[in-house]
């Protein structure tokens, strides 16, 4: 396993991430486990897996254990409650987010585009802002995209079991949706990435969940839950939300666009 020789510096944004770099030479974003962001680390760690199986642009991650005597010589991680595990994510480096491009003329991973939004309707990621996604220039005003930032998924960084049992089924508000939908050519990208989530193993789910590290404080049945609730999602909510989303997000942006 990788360990963690330099600290760069502290990140903006509430979930504390900090840059480290590690053994292997890469700068990584870490996030620690914080008390009042209890279910952070757990949502990032299934989404990452999740999103892997996809297919989807998401920065190569990996738990590691930083030392408490590593985190003890840093001030700024010397007040993050040690666990022996914490979410490392590979760093992009030379990205914008969606906020600080003004103009977009192609996505040239376009393709993974309607499998991004689908993730998030399963999840039920609410926070796929302009911030959750980097953009990398390759050539002018033409980008590749990449997700971050899974804190958010099963609806909140914090929440309860009874909480699943409430997501919203409906269409999220998110302008980074309508922009990733302005770039999909096709609407048949929807309906084949809802196969893919469809099919994917029950037991592959069941065993990323499983392997949630144990002091991140996520009880047996919260696992249970999380599992059921993908598993009722991807089959009761997917297919009629994604209907919702081409109906009135995709089709009135195409038709726009003449
Ligand atoms: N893999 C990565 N490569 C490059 N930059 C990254 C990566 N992951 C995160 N960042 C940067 O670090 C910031 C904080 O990361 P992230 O969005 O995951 O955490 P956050 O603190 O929950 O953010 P927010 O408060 O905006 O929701 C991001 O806005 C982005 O600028
Ligand atoms: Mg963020």
């Amino acid at each position: 396993m990788i360990q963690p020789t330099v600290y760069q510096k502290k990140l903006e944004g509430k979930s504390n991430a900090h840059l480290i770099t590690f053994s292997d030479g890469k700068d990584y974003v870490v996030k620690y486990f914080q008390p009042g962001f209890e279910k952070t680390l757990s949502n990032e760690w299934v989404a990452y897996c999740f999103a892997r199986y996809l297919g989807l642009p998401i920065p190569y991650a990996q738990l590691v254990e930083i030392p408490q005597d590593f985190s003890s010589q840093v001030p700024e991680l010397a007040q993050m409650r040690h666990t022996n595990f914490q979410f490392a994510s590979l760093y992009v480096p030379n990205c914008v987010d969606g906020h600080q491009v003004s103009n977009v003329s192609k996505i040239i991973n376009h393709q993974s585009l309607a499998s991004i939004i689908l993730f998030d309707y399963w999840l039920c990621n609410r926070d796929r802002t302009r911030k959750n996604i980097l953009l990398h220039e390759e050539s002018p005003d033409s980008y590749q995209l990449w997700v971050i930032d899974h804190a958010e998924v099963f609806g909140s960084y914090n929440w309860l079991h009874p909480d699943l049992d409430m997501l919203p089924i409906g269409i999220l508000k998110s302008a980074t949706h309508k922009l990733m939908a302005l770039f999909i050519e096709d609407e048949k990208h929807f309906i084949e990435q809802l196969e893919l989530i469809q099919t994917m193993p029950i037991l592959l789910i069941e065993e990323i969940v499983a392997l949630i590290p144990d002091d991140w404080g996520v009880s047996m049945a919260e696992k249970k839950g999380m599992v059921t609730t993908l598993l009722s999602r991807r089959k009761n909510i997917l297919p009629k939300v994604v209907q919702k989303f081409i109906q009135n997000v995709y089709r009135p942006l195409h038709q726009n666009q003449g």
